[in-house]
């Protein structure tokens, strides 16, 4: 009988310091008023010093690994995605197996793929186990945004959108008649690359770094986000439709849709688009903001352990981000 991959559980972290949309006010030239009507935003999560992406990445893979009732040394395969790292390298991968105590030297695979990253670790993931390479792997998104966001004005578009958080999700190797991954549909377009970008510090600078070096707005998120807002709405329809239709599946087949959380009106028109109810989805964009790789890994944690999404659920991830990248997952939980 084949192999398939099937999850295990997850787990999530937030750092407690909240930011509401009126703590913006005093920094910058926005309004509580705004953030919510064009995203959705109330609050969101910034770190306190001394939080760190791996950190972070730890405690939410210590609540996996506990609600899987799994040791560190169970997973045999690390994969960790985030926009911003710990260190410019090595990759955070291996920060978090130095912080699990693995007694074991497991493969730790460093993802870069955005706001997308989850649907692609998660596809590799299922890639790996079904051809028999793992058993068990550990996926995790972290994501420290707040310490680089341009905090006046003049950053306002972006800055008042992202939060920090992590999410990990745990998966293991199974068989055909157990509820598991189905199949995954992963998209790129470069020409975009320049939408969405934070640029410096670059490689490409002679030298890198120097006393002289002057820091221009190259160091804070750039983004033209109505053509992000856009390609996101398109996109997102697309590759779910595409989903979908090489699944010989209907949108309403679906038990339950986990969409990336960037702007709570981009998920209106997805899911409007595809004709899905409200209630079959969930939202943690309201209180984290956008947390990038980690969103979609946090939002499935909350809606499981609400009880929105139950075993045997048919369920889709869906995701669009910088680069452009963007993709969708299926599965049976
Ligand atoms: O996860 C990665 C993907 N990211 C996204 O999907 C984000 C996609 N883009 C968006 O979500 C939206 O484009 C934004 C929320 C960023 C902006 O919403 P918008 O409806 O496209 O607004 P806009 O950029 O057209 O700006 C409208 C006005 C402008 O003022 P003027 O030129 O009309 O006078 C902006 O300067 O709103 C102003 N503005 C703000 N005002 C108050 C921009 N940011 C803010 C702010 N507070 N934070």
């Amino acid at each position: 009988m084949a192999t398939r991959t099937r999850i295990v559980s997850t787990g999530m972290y937030v750092p407690s310091r909240v930011v509401t949309n009126r703590d913006l006010e005093e920094l910058m030239d926005t309004s509580d008023e705004w953030i919510q009507q064009r995203s959705g935003i109330k609050e969101r999560r910034w770190v306190s010093p001394g939080e760190t992406t791996r950190g972070m990445a730890a405690s939410a893979s210590r609540q996996a690994l506990e609600r899987g009732k799994l040791k560190a040394d169970d997973i045999d395969m690390i994969i960790f995605g985030a926009l911003i790292t710990d260190y410019i390298f090595p990759g955070t991968g291996v920060l978090l197996q130095r912080e699990l105590g693995f007694s074991k030297p497991v493969p730790a695979l460093d993802i870069r793929n955005q706001c997308s990253g989850f649907v692609y670790a998660l596809s590799v993931a299922d890639a790996w186990i079904r051809s028999g390479q793992y058993k068990r792997i550990l996926i995790v998104g972290s994501e420290i945004h707040s310490t680089s966001l341009d905090l006046t004005t003049r950053g306002r578009d972006v800055s008042v959108l992202f939060g920090d958080g992590a999410g990990a999700m745990i998966v293991e190797a199974c068989d055909e008649k157990t509820p598991h991954i189905l199949d995954s549909c992963l998209h790129s377009e470069g020409k975009f690359a320049d939408a969405l970008t934070v640029i410096k510090p670059s490689a490409n600078d002679f030298p890198r770094l120097s006393e002289n070096t002057k820091f221009d707005t190259s160091i804070y998120p750039h983004m033209e986000g109505k053509l992000v807002f856009k390609n996101a709405v398109t996109r997102m329809c697309e590759v779910m439709t595409e989903l979908l239709d090489r699944n010989h599946l209907r949108a309403s087949d679906l038990n339950f849709v986990v969409a990336h959380q960037a702007n709570m009106r981009i998920n209106q028109m997805v899911l409007g688009e595809l004709g899905i109810p409200f209630e079959k989805t969930h939202h943690t964009l309201d209180r984290y903001g956008n947390t990038t790789m980690a969103t979609i890994p946090i939002t499935f944690d909350e809606a499981v352990q609400l009880g929105k999404i139950k075993r045997g659920d048919l369920v889709a991830f869906v995701a669009f981000g910088a680069g452009f990248t963007w993709g969708a997952n299926l599965l049976r939980y």
